[in-house]
Formats: structure tokens, C-alpha cells, sequence
């Protein structure tokens, strides 16, 4: 049995039984409940104008997530409560983050302000509040200010932690939010088409029979754009966010298991405990609201040949699951990469888990983003390489690069030059790295020239080899948080 879209607003509880598959959250906010606080701005996820939080359970945990309002579809709200800046002063106070702001003259034309404010409510209510600049930075990578200047709002977020605030409303929303748990499916069919929130596969399955070329969401963070930018007006849209089987994380001895609806700010300790370096990718991928949302399973299914992930995974040897009515299948990573634009997925399968393993006590790794700005931002280049040492020669190296070819790809001339490479034989790492030019044929566009690209995978993966014979840590501005070369 299904039942309407529910959540909570304002107290209320809000049941929608039609809407249309695409209307985003910020359509909703301002055109059907005339809630103006939240703004528009790039309307893609950049500015973080739109920023809301969703309050959900996460087993028994209350957890407060930032989220960009104008690409989240109005079911992805199923099951939570929607906090807008309207609902954090009381009737005789601001509250301490926005009495803060004004306090330290944090906001001029106001535009970005409510989102900056819902950014830092979120984060002060996280598990590890901002209490420095650069916790401050973390927390507000993902909202754009054009006139204020940051420093103030800094002063501001940090002065606001003074106050000591928690949520006085915590124990109302739990007892709310208990109340709207279920395991029925939640589904909207009108004359705009068709949302799905399945709450079992097999619930998935049977839609996907009844809806072949139905759009599949994770958290919409490439979807929304579909739909704000290019127009795009999908009749049926699957949203797996219901799902719990696809939201596990298992730690083992030997290896990390993700389900596809680990959002990427859920993996991001269990990914950092691997190596620093994806700790420090995690740290720079999109921002917060982003991250948020946005999913493992969405990053790989979307096949960009830009996603940062993919290239990462790829050099530790990652496992991909598929599930189709038949049952599972799993492959390389790599494999899953057919071609621009064509994954090795069908209509009736979904993205459900990765399988990536723990690194060997012999097993370096090592990965780069190069983008132009330093968060927030695609890759121009996103180099991964893990090499296997025996004896101070190199016995095994799985090189994968992003924004390189048409697919997230394998550098297979180079990993066998660099096969049998003594680590500390630097002149012939130089002629193994030349082999790139036959790996790879970049592409000039925006982000990047063919030639830079070239160049800076040579000088990403020498850097790599260069750190993992033993550097000093001067090829790093921030040092890398673990000494490797003495594992
Ligand atoms: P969705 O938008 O839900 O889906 C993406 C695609 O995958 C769709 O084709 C969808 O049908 C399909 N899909 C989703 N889940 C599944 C599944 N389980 N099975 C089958 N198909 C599925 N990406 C980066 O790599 N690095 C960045 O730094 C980065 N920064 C960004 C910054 C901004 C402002 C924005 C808007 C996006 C950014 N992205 C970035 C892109 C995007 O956020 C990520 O690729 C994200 O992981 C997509 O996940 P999602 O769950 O939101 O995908
Ligand atoms: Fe810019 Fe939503 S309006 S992130
Ligand atoms: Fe104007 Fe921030 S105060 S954009």
C-alpha cells in the first residue's frame, strides 16, 4: 500500500498527496507557501542562497542537515522536518546565529544572509561544531557572499558558538518525527507524472516494471540541475531515499562496504579512515549542502568522466554491485565505465554498493584534485594512484585519472612502465611517466587546456612517487595529516 508525501513545517504536518515530480523544495517554499526568507539565487547548488535544513531520525539520532533547496525535489523532504530562517527566532529574541550577524555587521544587501545563517544553525547543531576559521570556512564553503566581505561573517559564526545555544525544540521534533516513521511506500501520481519513494527493492522492482525509463534520484544534486537548468520534465522519478537496505556502511577487517545511499557526507569518515588523502578529497568535494544530498551510488551511476570518486575507487581496486529484478551482479569498478555518456547498467538496475579495500601495509596511496578553485568546485584533473612496494621496487601500480578521457580511465601504458620501477630510481619514474601521452587524448574546454591536463597528471602522479619514496613534505602546502612512508 502507498501512501502521500508527509512531512513536517511550521508545526504542521504537511500531506501532499499530488504534486509534480519536478517542483523543487524552493518552488514549494516561495510560490505555495509564500515562505520568502529563503532566497533564489544561481538556482544549481552554488550560491547556497536556498538553504534549508532537514531535521530526520537516523536510527535513533535527531540529525539537522543543510540542503540546497532549489535542487531538492519536494519528495526528498518525505519523512523529515523543514526548518527555514523564518523558525529560528523566538517571539522575543533572534537567535544567537542570527543576533550574531547583526552584531557583527555580517550582512549588507541581505541576499545570502538567510543561507549563510541556516549553514551555520546546521552546522552548530552537528557533531562537531565549527570552533575555529577554517571549521568556520568548511561549514560556509557552499554560500557565496558578494557584498559583506567574509571576515565579518566569520567573526560572526564564531561569535555565535559563545552563546552556548543548542535546539530548545529537539525533544518536540523527535517525538514528531517518531511519529511520521513508517516502512509504506510513498507515492504521487498526477496528471504531471509520477514520484516514487519505494520503502522495500522489491517495492523498487515492481515500479521499475511498471515504469521502465523512469528517472532514478539519490539526492538530486545532478537531477535538480536537469530540471532548473535544462528544462528537463521527466514524467516518473524514483527516489531511493526510502530505502534502508542501500544506506549501510560496514566496516570490516579487510575492506569498507557503502551502499549506493550513503550520502557523501555519511561516507566521509569511513572513506578518510582509509587514507588521508580521501579524507582531504571528501573535504573538498562540492560543499556541505552538497554533500548532504548528494550520494556514493549518484556519483558512480551518473558515469561523469569529472566525478571525483570514480578515479579514487578505481586505484583501490573498488567493487561495484548492480541490482536488477534478477538478482545481484558485481564488477571492477573500471568496467562499469563503457563509454561517454554509457555505463554498464540497464533500464531495470539500480547502482547498490561499493566494496573498496583497506590498503596493505605495502600499498601507498595517493590522489589529487587540480580544479580552479579550491572548494566547491569540479575537477579539472583528479589523479589516483596506488603503488605496491617490495623490496623498495614497484611490484604493482593501479593509476586512474578523471577529466582525462571520455570515462573516469586507467592509465595502462604507465602503470606497466612503472612496473619493476626501483622507488628510488627517480630518472626512471620520468621516462614511465612519459607514457601517459599514450594513455591519454584530454580534451581543451573550459576548465582546462589538452596541455595543462597533460602536464599536470605528469606532475600530480611524479608528486605521488616523489611523497611515496620518502619526500620531505615540502610538496605539500598543507602536510599530509599521516606520515605514510613510515608504514
Ligand atoms: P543524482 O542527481 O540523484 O543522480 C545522478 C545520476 O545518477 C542520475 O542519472 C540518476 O538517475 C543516477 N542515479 C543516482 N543514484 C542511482 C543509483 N543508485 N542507481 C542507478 N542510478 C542512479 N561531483 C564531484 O564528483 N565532485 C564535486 O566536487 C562536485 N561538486 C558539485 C558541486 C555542486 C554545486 C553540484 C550541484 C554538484 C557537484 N557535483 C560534484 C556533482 C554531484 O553532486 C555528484 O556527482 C553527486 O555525487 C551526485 O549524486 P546524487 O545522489 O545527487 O545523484
Ligand atoms: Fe544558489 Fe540554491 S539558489 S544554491
Ligand atoms: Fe549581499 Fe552577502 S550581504 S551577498
Amino acid at each position: 500500500m502507498a501512501r502521500p508525501l508527509r512531512f513536517i513545517f511550521r508545526e504542521q504536518h504537511i500531506t501532499l498527496p499530488h504534486f509534480s515530480p519536478t517542483r523543487t523544495l524552493l518552488e514549494w517554499l516561495r510560490e505555495d507557501k509564500r515562505a520568502l526568507g529563503t532566497k533564489e539565487g544561481c538556482n544549481e547548488g552554488d550560491c547556497g542562497a536556498c538553504t534549508v535544513v532537514l531535521a530526520r531520525l537516523e536510527g535513533d539520532k535527531l540529525v539537522y542537515r543543510p540542503v540546497n533547496a532549489c535542487i531538492l525535489l519536494l519528495g526528498q523532504v518525505d519523512g523529515a522536518e523543514l526548518i527555514t530562517v523564518e523558525d529560528l527566532a523566538n517571539k522575543d529574541a533572534l537567535h544567537p546565529v542570527q543576533q550574531a550577524m547583526v552584531d557583527h555587521h555580517a550582512s549588507q544587501c541581505g541576499f545570502c544572509t538567510p543561507g549563510i545563517v541556516m549553514s551555520l544553525y546546521a552546522a552548530g547543531l552537528s557533531d562537531a561544531p565549527p570552533q575555529d576559521k577554517t571549521g568556520v570556512d568548511g561549514a560556509l564553503a557552499g554560500n557565496l557572499c558578494r557584498c559583506t566581505g567574509y571576515r565579518p561573517i566569520i567573526d560572526a559564526a564564531l561569535a555565535s558558538r559563545e552563546a552556548q545555544w543548542s535546539d530548545p525544540h529537539a525533544e518536540t521534533r523527535r517525538k514528531r518525527l517518531t511519529a511520521l516513521q513508517d516502512d509504506l511506500d510513498m507515492l504521487s501520481a498526477g496528471p504531471e507524472g509520477v514520484f516514487a519513494a519505494p520503502a522495500s527493492l522489491s517495492s523498487l522492482h515492481a515500479f521499475l516494471a511498471t515504469h521502465p525509463g523512469a528517472v532514478i534520484v539519490g539526492g538530486s544534486t545532478d537531477v535538480g540541475l536537469w530540471i532548473t537548468k535544462k528544462l528537463a520534465l521527466p514524467k516518473a522519478i524514483l527516489w531511493l531515499g526510502r530505502i534502508t537496505a542501500l544506506k549501510t556502511i560496514i566496516q570490516s577487517h579487510n575492506r569498507l562496504h557503502l551502499g549506493a545511499m550513503v550520502s557523501l557526507e555519511e561516507a566521509r569518515p569511513a572513506l578518510s579512515a582509509i587514507d588521508p588523502d580521501l579524507g582531504v578529497l571528501m573535504a573538498r568535494f562540492a560543499a556541505m549542502q552538497v554533500r548532504s544530498t548528494g550520494t556514493i551510488g549518484g556519483n558512480i551511476a551518473n558515469g561523469s568522466p569529472i566525478g571525483d570518486l570514480a578515479p579514487a575507487l578505481i586505484a583501490l581496486e573498488a567493487n561495484l554491485s548492480l541490482l536488477g529484478p534478477e538478482g545481484m551482479r558485481a564488477m571492477p569498478l573500471e568496467q562499469f565505465f563503457v563509454a561517454y555518456g554509457k555505463q554498464d547498467r540497464a533500464e531495470d538496475e539500480i547502482v547498490a554498493a561499493l566494496d573498496i579495500p583497506h590498503l596493505q601495509a605495502n600499498e601507498h596511496f595517493r590522489c589529487f584534485k587540480i580544479s580552479k578553485r579550491r572548494d566547491e568546485d569540479i575537477s579539472s584533473v583528479m589523479g589516483a594512484f596506488r603503488f605496491t612496494i617490495d623490496n623498495g621496487s614497484i611490484v604493482e601500480a593501479r593509476i586512474a585519472f578523471g577529466g582525462m578521457a571520455a570515462t573516469p580511465k586507467r592509465a595502462s601504458a604507465t602503470e606497466a612502465a612503472l612496473t619493476g620501477v626501483l622507488l628510488d630510481d627517480p630518472h626512471a619514474w620520468t621516462e614511465a611517466i612519459a607514457h601517459l601521452q599514450e594513455d591519454f587524448q584530454p580534451i581543451s574546454d573550459m576548465r582546462a587546456s589538452a596541455g595543462y591536463r597533460l602536464r599536470v597528471a605528469r606532475a600530480i602522479l611524479g608528486k605521488a612517487l616523489l611523497e611515496c619514496a620518502g619526500a620531505p613534505a615540502s610538496t605539500r602546502i598543507t602536510p599530509r595529516m599521516e606520515a605514510d612512508h613510515v608504514r
